[in-house]
This record gives structure tokens, sequence and C-alpha cells, in this order.
């Protein structure tokens, strides 16, 4: 039987170190601010927005939440970030997903000053991601990096297997597992015989949006295997792995709740004192 990835004891970890930036950039006359533009009435970004504000109070990060009309237009929203953008007061901003369908999400995304794009969605972000440079990097699949590291998961001449492309988990998170020397497969919908690929895996990192989608059968005896997927269900959340089966086969599997989900946020907090620190010192160069 594998070992339970803990990801949310590993978030409280990354908060303290957190809390200390937090101080050291007090001690210099800066308070860092999270602000997230919320738009419309989303169930779950109500949820997600609230887990986030409730973490950056824990750290001592100043957080401002936005709502916007689900009518609201795409000129006023870019209003509001461009107001933002020349706030220096704000150091992070945010805008939750998803959009309303008459906003285009890339162009609204693009319009956040990259130095304060704590998502790392902006374009010149994903670019540095693409070659290489360090620029303000995807919570997600950087709370996933973060967890493969602190529990010694060598990524160096592995095989790490990324089931999901989209632009906010898989395609970031290969881009990364590729940095650290990773030998990188991507799976996604229209890939024939997808467990012929994971069962190979040293390394399997899920983010569909599938419950119980990955098998014991797709996952190799001693694998690494982390779920990204969040799914509601009538038994209440659950990722894309059968948990339970999957951890007789796995040497390490991240849950869900509690694994994922904890390090997306903590990486959140770690970005907004990143680019409040790259502010400060005007370190413009990478990002
Ligand atoms: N824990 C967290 O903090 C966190 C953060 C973000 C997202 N999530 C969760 O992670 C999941 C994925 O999120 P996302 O934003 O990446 O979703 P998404 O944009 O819907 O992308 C899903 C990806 O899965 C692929 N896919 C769909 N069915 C598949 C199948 N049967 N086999 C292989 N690949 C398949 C799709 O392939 P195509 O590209 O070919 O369509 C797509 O690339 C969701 O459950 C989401 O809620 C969690």
């Amino acid at each position: 039987v594998g070992e339970v990835l803990d990801g949310k004891a590993l978030a409280r970890r990354v908060e303290a170190q957190v809390i200390a930036r937090v101080a050291a950039l007090g001690a210099q006359g800066v308070a860092p601010s999270l602000h997230v533009i919320l738009v419309g009435e989303v169930h779950a970004s109500d949820i997600y927005v609230r887990h986030k504000q409730r973490a950056c109070a824990r750290v001592s990060i100043g957080s401002h939440v936005h709502r916007l009309p689900a009518s609201v237009t795409q000129a006023v929203l870019c209003g509001l970030i461009a107001e933002l953008n020349s706030d220096p007061q704000v150091h992070g901003i945010l805008v939750q997903l998803p959009l309303p369908d008459h906003i285009q999400a890339h162009i609204v995304l693009n319009s956040v000053d990259h130095l304060k794009d704590v998502d790392g969605f902006h374009y010149i972000n994903a670019g540095h991601l693409a070659t290489d440079r360090n620029g303000l990097a995807p919570c997600t699949p950087k709370g996933v990096m973060r967890m493969l590291t602190e529990h010694g998961v060598t990524t160096r001449g592995s095989h790490a297997v990324v089931v999901g492309r989209s632009r906010v988990v898989g395609r970031p998170m290969a881009a990364m597992l590729l940095a650290e020397d990773a030998t990188v497969t991507i799976v996604h919908r229209h890939t024939a015989g997808p467990a012929r690929y994971t069962s190979q895996g040293d390394i399997v990192v899920v983010a569909v949006g599938r419950p119980g989608l990955i098998t014991p059968h797709w996952v190799k005896h001693g694998a690494v295997v982390i779920d990204v997927g969040i799914n509601r269900t009538e038994h209440g959340l659950c990722g894309d792995v059968q948990f339970d089966a999957v951890l007789d086969k796995a040497k390490l599997v991240s849950p869900v709740p509690g694994g994922v989900g904890p390090m997306t946020i903590a990486m959140l907090l770690e970005n907004t004192c990143e680019a409040a620190e790259r502010q400060l010192t005007r370190r413009r160069d990478d990002l």
C-alpha cells in the first residue's frame, strides 16, 4: 500500500515560509495585497475565492474582492484591471475563472500587468515558462512540483505522464516537468489507448475532471500519482483517480480533497509575495 501525499500539511509549511516573507516585506514598508475579481455568481468560484481570502488572512497578506455582475461589459472589467495595474498598493491581481461567455477571457487575462499576474496566465508569463525563464508561474502545476520535491520524488530522468492539456494545468505542468529533466508524455481526449502511456509513467499527473477515470490498470506498480481533478458528486468532492484502489498499487497518491487544492492556494500566496518583492526591487529583468 502506498503513502498518502498530504497537501494540506505541506501547504501549512509553505504558509510558515510566506509569513516570514511578508514580515520581511513589512520591514521595508510594503504590505503585500492580492486583489481578486469575481464576475457573476458561480457557486464554485465563490467557494474558491473564500478559501483564497482565508489563506491570505492566515499569512497577513491583504485581500480584496471586487464583485462585478455577470452582465458587466468587457470594457468595464478591463477598466477595473487598468486601475489596479496602476495602483502601487496592489501587488497581485487575479481574475477568477470562468468568465461569462460574452467576455473574451484571453483579452482580460492579458490586460493584467504581467508583474502582478499571480495566476501566471499572461502570455508573457506563459512565454517565460515555455522558454525556461523565471516568471510568475501558474499556481496549480507549481504546487504539484513542490509536492514532488518535498517528497523526494526524482523528476530527472523519470517518465512523467500528464493527463489533460489545458492552459491552466496540463500544459504548464508538462513544461515544468520538462524543465526539471523528466521525459514527458501528454495524454488528452484524442489519445488512442491512454492507459498504454500512463501505465509506463513513474509520475502520473491527472488533470481532466472525470471522477474515477484513473483505475489501477492505468498505473504501474510504485508510481507517484498526483490527482488535480476536482469533481462535485452527490457523495461530495472527489478527484479523477480511484483513490483506494490506486493507493494499493502506487507508491504515493495525492487525495482529493486535501492534496493539490491546498497547495494551489499556498502557491498563490507565494506568487503574491514574489510579485511584491519584484515590484519592490524592480527586478523586471526576469519578469
Ligand atoms: N486542485 C486545484 O487547485 C485545481 C486547479 C485547476 C483545476 N482543477 C481541476 O482539474 C481538472 C482539470 O481542470 P482543467 O482546467 O485543466 O480542465 P479542462 O480545461 O476541462 O481540461 C481538461 C483536459 O482533460 C482532457 N480530457 C478530457 N477527457 C479526457 C479523457 N477521457 N482522457 C484524457 N484526457 C481527457 C481534455 O482534453 P482535450 O484538450 O483534448 O479536450 C483537456 O485537455 C478539473 O476537475 C478542475 O476542477 C483543480
